[in-house]
C-alpha cells in the first residue's frame, strides 16, 4: 500500500510530445509516447497528491482522478501551464516540447513543386525557463534528453532554467528515453548531489523521483 505522503501537494506534470503544424495534414513532432509523464501522474495521485496533467497528443489512457488538460502545440502547453502553475507546489516537466515551430502554417495542404522545399522555423517559448524566472516559483524538476555529454548538458539546463532538480536520460541507450517502458537516468540536484540509477521501469522511476523531491524539500525546510 502506498502511503499518502504527498496529500498536501498539488503537482503539475507535463507529458508527451507537442505537435507543430505545417499544414492541415502535416506536423513536426518527436517520439515521446507520454509514458514517463503518465507514470509520474499515476504515482503522484496514488500518493495522495492533487495532480494537474498537461498532456501533448498520446494514445495512453489518462490515469483516473487527475485533472487532465490536453494540448497540441508548445504554445498551448505554455499557456495552460502558466494558467495552472499558481496553485501548484511542484512542477515536473517530462514533456518533450518542440523547440521550434514552422514560421508559417499553410491553411491548405502544401503542394509539390520544386526538388527542394525550405521550411523556416521559429523558436518556441521555453516553458521551463519561464517557470524558473517566476518570482514565487514552485519546486521545479526538468528532464534532459541527450545523446551526447549527458551530464554537461543536463547541468547547463539545470542552471540556465533555474531548476531544483534535473532528470537526465541518455536517450541513445537501449531501454532509455522515448517510447519504451523503462528508463536509465541520472538525477542531479541543485545542491550538487548526483545519483546514477540503473535500468528500471518508468513506474518505479516515477516513485524514486517523487521520493527525491520530498527529501530535497524536507531538507530545505
Ligand atoms: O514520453 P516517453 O516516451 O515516456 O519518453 C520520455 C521522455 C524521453 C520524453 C522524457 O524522459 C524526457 O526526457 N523528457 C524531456 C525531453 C526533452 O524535451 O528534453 P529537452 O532537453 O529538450 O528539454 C529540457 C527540459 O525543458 C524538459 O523538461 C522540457 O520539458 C523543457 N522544455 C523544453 C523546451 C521548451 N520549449 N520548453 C520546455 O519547457
Amino acid at each position: 500500500v502506498t502511503p499518502p505522503d504527498l496529500s498536501a501537494e498539488t503537482i503539475l506534470i507535463t507529458a508527451g510530445p507537442t505537435r507543430e503544424e505545417l499544414d492541415p495534414v502535416r506536423y513536426l513532432t518527436n517520439h515521446s509516447s507520454g509514458r514517463m509523464g503518465y507514470e509520474l501522474a499515476r504515482a503522484a495521485r496514488n500518493r495522495g497528491a492533487r495532480v494537474v496533467l498537461v498532456s501533448g497528443p498520446t494514445d495512453l489512457p489518462p490515469p483516473a482522478g487527475v485533472s487532465l488538460f490536453r494540448v497540441t502545440t508548445a504554445q498551448q502547453m505554455r499557456d495552460t501551464v502558466l494558467e495552472q502553475v499558481a496553485s501548484c507546489s511542484i512542477v515536473i516537466k517530462a514533456a518533450a516540447v518542440a523547440d521550434y515551430r514552422p514560421m508559417l502554417r499553410s491553411g491548405e495542404k502544401l503542394k509539390k513543386h520544386e526538388h527542394r522545399l525550405t521550411i523556416e522555423l521559429e523558436k518556441n517559448p521555453d516553458i521551463l525557463a519561464e517557470l524558473g524566472a517566476l518570482q514565487n516559483r514552485p519546486f521545479l524538476v526538468g528532464f534532459a534528453a541527450e545523446t551526447t555529454d549527458l551530464r554537461t548538458h543536463a547541468l547547463a539546463k539545470l542552471q540556465a532554467k533555474n531548476l531544483d532538480m534535473i532528470v537526465a536520460n541518455d536517450v541513445s541507450q537501449v531501454g532509455a528515453g522515448f517510447n519504451v517502458a523503462t528508463n536509465i537516468v541520472r538525477l542531479i540536484r541543485r545542491d550538487g548531489h548526483e545519483e546514477q540509477l540503473e535500468l528500471m521501469s518508468k513506474e518505479l522511476l516515477a516513485h524514486i523521483i517523487l521520493d527525491r523531491i520530498q527529501e530535497s524539500r524536507q531538507r530545505a525546510v
